[in-house]
């Protein structure tokens, strides 16, 4: 069952989006060479407790950390540590918290320094295959409607499309029905307005495929090549959709 929020859950989801977000402006601030990837975990922590909310990710099925901190060939789920970011990585911060029990969860990759112009395009046709999915919400449209739009726009743009993990319904719980794959599985569910889905492209500069880190969390490029991955918190709508994580 595919839950339907009522217009108190949407104004909770909303207030959580804007959570979210400030907390992506403040941990911002900090994202420069030299910085380690725990202190970036400290930031977001203490800023989400700040708000009144909580870090939904931390004690996750014993995932250990407020933020997924991602860098280079590691798609997702890299845990915060010692690492120190240096000019030329790409980092993903992959953030989700609950405000009065509702989650907001959102990605963003970011450039630190210079970097080669195949890696600057990742990340920006990342965002752009998230866009390409999103533009195709809206009630009555179908989850393979999203995931054709991304898996097309990333192939378009020569990149490939990680399939071990996809984007999900979100709510009360940071997980819910339905899965929302960045390829096509030829779900024809169709969306109804007051559904919120989370959008989430992973998109590698080589080839798909990915393993498990030793950490048993990391997932890493199979390749070691780079990865990036972009996510936003929509609401379907009658005509379209509503990014409750926007900007
Ligand atoms: N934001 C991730 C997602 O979209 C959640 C991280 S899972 C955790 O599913 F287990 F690491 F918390
Ligand atoms: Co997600």
């Amino acid at each position: 069952m595919i839950s339907i929020k009522s217009e108190r859950e949407i104004a909770l989801m909303r207030e959580a989006g804007k959570y979210n977000i400030k907390t992506f402006k403040e941990v911002e601030k900090y994202l420069k060479p030299g910085v380690t990837t725990k202190y970036l975990d400290k930031i977001v922590h203490d800023f989400i407790v700040k708000n009144g909310c909580v870090p939904a990710t931390l004690g996750y099925e014993g995932y250990p950390a407020s933020v997924c901190i991602s860098v280079n060939d590691e798609v997702v789920h890299g845990i915060p540590g010692k690492r120190v970011l240096k000019n030329g990585d790409i980092v993903s911060l992959d953030l989700v918290l609950s405000y009065k029990g509702y989650h907001a969860d959102a990605t963003r990759t970011y450039i630190i320094g210079d970097v080669p112009d195949e890696v600057k395009a990742l990340v920006e046709d990342t965002k752009g295959a998230f866009y390409a999915g999103v533009s195709c919400v809206k009630e009555g449209a179908r989850i393979r409607d999203i995931s054709r739009a991304i898996e097309d726009y990333a192939h378009k743009h020569g990149l490939s499309v990680v399939e071990e993990l996809v984007g999900h319904g979100i709510g009360s719980k940071m997980h819910e029905e339905p899965d929302v794959p960045n390829f096509d599985d030829n779900n024809r569910t169709k969306l109804k307005a007051g559904m919120t889905i989370a959008i989430e492209p992973m998109l590698n500069l080589g080839s798909k495929e990915v393993v498990m880190a030793d950490d048993d969390w990391t997932v890493k490029t199979l390749d070691g090549k780079p990865s990036a991955h972009y996510e936003n918190t929509v609401l379907v709508t009658k005509d379209g959709y509503e990014i409750l994580t926007g900007e």
